[in-house]
């Protein structure tokens, strides 16, 4: 497969186009940014370990029965995609309380929430990415509400199945965001799941094994991420 013209340079990742034109290719960089890009850091092997991870959970997800994005691994940073018309929304399931919702409500960040929440967000990072709900998607267009349907059934489904992967790595699943495109007239799952975009915490200790090190710098970033590959068995070398 053939490298053509960079399509996207995103904060994390580049997206090119490729000589396939249903195809893209995926390169993972090692910058880490946070706070819709306030905070940007480089940080060694990032790209390649979450490029081996995401193909991984991708791989998980597909023989789950959840369409993916996801073709091969081409490098070590690159993967091959599907091209997609992305949906402009970020889907965000919640297991455990943290985060922004610890913020917004006042709830205290380590309860389980049950049952788990579902949230969406306007991907905007001008806008630090505004909660939204199914009437603005609706209204301004961004989605269909079978297309909204369909993301809230697949987000959910991701959930059964990374709850328990992750667990049987000692590992608790607190809260993910995940985003959606169109292809051939349905809706896969597009971008990434990496600790980039996911909350992990041991399951004994409750230490932070996702890119709240990074947000909340104690640093051992990418070290946090490998050893969550380590105990899914996700080889990096
Ligand atoms: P951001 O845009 O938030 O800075 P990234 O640095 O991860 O994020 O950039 C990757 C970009 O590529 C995102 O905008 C994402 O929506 C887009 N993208 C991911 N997968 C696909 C795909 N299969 N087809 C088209 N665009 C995609
Ligand atoms: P939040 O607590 O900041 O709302 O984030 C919830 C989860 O979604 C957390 O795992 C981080 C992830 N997330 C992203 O990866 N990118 C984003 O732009 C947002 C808003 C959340
Ligand atoms: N994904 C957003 C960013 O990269 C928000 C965050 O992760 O804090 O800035």
């Amino acid at each position: 497969m053939e490298k053509k013209s960079e399509l996207y340079a995103g904060k994390a990742k580049s997206v090119y186009n490729t000589d396939e034109a249903d195809k893209l290719i995926l390169q993972f960089r090692d910058d880490t940014s946070a706070f819709d890009g306030e905070k940007i850091a480089q940080l060694a092997r990032k790209g390649m370990v979450n490029n081996k991870f995401n193909a991984f959970i991708m791989q998980r997800l597909e023989e789950a029965g959840v369409p993916t994005h996801f073709e091969h691994l081409l490098s070590d940073t690159e993967s091959v995609v599907k091209k997609l018309e992305m949906l402009p929304v970020e889907c965000v399931v919640r297991n455990i309380a943290a985060g922004s919702m610890v913020r917004r409500l006042g709830v205290k960040e380590g309860i389980d929430l049950n049952p788990p929440t579902f949230e969406f967000f306007l991907k905007d990072d001008a806008l630090h990415d505004p909660m939204i709900n199914e009437y603005h998607i609706q209204t301004f267009g961004w989605a269909t509400e079978t297309e909204i349907e369909e993301m809230k059934v697949l987000t959910f489904r991701v959930n059964d199945v990374l709850k328990q992967l992750f667990l049987g790595a000692g590992l608790l699943l607190v809260d993910y965001k995940l985003e959606y495109g169109r292809f051939n007239g349905r809706i896969i799952l597009g971008d990434e799941f990496t600790p980039d975009g996911c909350r992990l915490w041991d399951a004994h200790t409750r230490d932070k094994l996702d890119k709240d090190r990074f947000r909340q710098g104690i640093g051992g970033v990418v070290e946090a991420y490998e050893e969550v590959a380590r105990r899914l068995g996700i080889a990096l070398d």
